[in-house]
């Protein structure tokens, strides 16, 4: 079996965002604060997201990632981690965490099965980490949870840097001396319109061809093939040996023809794209005595309203009520 758009893209990849709750208090992001969060009630159980997820694996879904929120914090998690790798067609599984609870939880983490592991961290600096986070060593918690998570054997670790101009660009030297100096992938991120203060503007994002113009005199960069078409990152090497460097480009560059990915959001809504302006409900159906068949006929006829892509570069470009945080990264 195999999800097929209209557009004959194949989607076989699964992003599940398990809880809308953070430790962190981001600036930018307006998740820390309680009076948005879900009631528990909305959120959907282990094991609704595992019924989707089988349903979506029998349908050809062979690639999942956990997201949130921060997932490391939902209680269950590495049960359900260790329920994702019993369901056999999935090839690949990873989780994207923002790093605060792995020192405790990598070992656990990596019990549960082969893992990937992406964490963000914005900055390089302590001082300017915390001030970000609004949490107080942070960025120490964080590079000890990447060093404990490679400890643990979950490679690669990959580190997702979203460049925000005026705010870190001016740490895109620095980030790629820590891709040299660490057995890390370190990812630099276009900025996307998906802000809760919808402050996002084109002069914020720091282009991949600037991210490349600034690296390059200083760490020559080699461009490597993406490991498949779908893929989200243009990936370079250091031309004088080791360590990876990876740009997320969707707005300079963008790669919605290849797209693979359909989103499940913690609220039981699918999405099939970041920038979907409808959503799908699937929670009303698994807690309404839909069968399999119906959830898989659902998913079947939900992917066919995929959309060709995001409009971030046309004038009539209209931001989704949800951020981020609430779609899951
Ligand atoms: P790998 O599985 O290791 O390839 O990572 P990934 O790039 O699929 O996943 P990750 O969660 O690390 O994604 C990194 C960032 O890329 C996200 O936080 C988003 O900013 C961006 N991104 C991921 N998927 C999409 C997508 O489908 N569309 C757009 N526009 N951006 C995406
Ligand atoms: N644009 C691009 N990426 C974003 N992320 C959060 N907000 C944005 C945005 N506006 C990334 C985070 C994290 C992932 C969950 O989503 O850095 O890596
Ligand atoms: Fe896919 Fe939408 Fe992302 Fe484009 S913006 S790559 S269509 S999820």
């Amino acid at each position: 079996m195999m999800l097929q758009d209209k557009f004959g893209r194949d989607i076989h990849d699964l992003r599940i965002s398990v809880t809308d709750r953070c430790n962190f208090s981001c600036v930018y992001c307006k998740s820390a604060d309680p009076k948005n969060y879900f009631p528990h009630r909305d959120l959907l159980t282990w094991d609704e997201f595992l019924r989707v997820a089988r349903v979506l694996a029998d349908l050809g879904i062979r690639k999942v990632r956990v997201t949130g929120g921060e997932p490391l914090l939902r209680d269950g998690i590495l049960d359900f981690m260790a329920c994702l790798h019993r369901i056999p067609t999935l090839e690949d599984i990873a989780i994207t965490t923002n790093g605060y609870l792995l020192p405790e939880m990598a070992k656990d983490l990596a019990a549960t099965g082969p893992l990937r592991v992406t964490v963000s961290l914005d900055s390089t600096d302590p001082a300017k980490f915390a001030r970000i986070t609004r949490t107080p060593r942070s960025f120490e918690k964080v590079m000890a949870g990447v060093d404990a998570a490679l400890a643990a054997g979950l490679k690669p670790v990959k580190v997702n840097i979203v460049l925000v101009r005026g705010f870190n660009e001016d740490e895109i030297v620095d980030f790629a001396r820590l891709a040299r100096r660490r057995d890390l992938v370190v990812r630099f991120i276009e900025f996307m319109p998906l802000d809760a203060d919808h402050a996002w503007n084109r002069d914020l994002v720091v282009t991949a061809k600037e991210i490349v113009k600034t690296i390059n005199p200083v760490f020559p960069l080699v461009e490597i093939p993406r490991r498949s078409p779908s893929e989200t990152a243009l990936r370079y090497k250091f031309a004088d040996g080791q360590g990876e460097l990876g740009i997320i480009a969707p707005v300079s560059i963008p790669f919605c023809g290849q797209c693979s990915r359909l989103r499940l959001t913690a609220d039981g809504k699918i999405r099939t794209c970041l920038f979907s302006l409808r959503e799908h409900d699937v929670r009303h159906l698994v807690r309404n005595g839909a069968t399999d068949l119906d959830l898989a006929q659902f998913f079947t006829r939900v992917v066919h309203l995929k959309e060709p892509g995001h409009r971030i570069n046309e004038t009539d470009f209209v931001q989704p009520k949800r951020t981020m945080v609430y779609i899951g990264g």
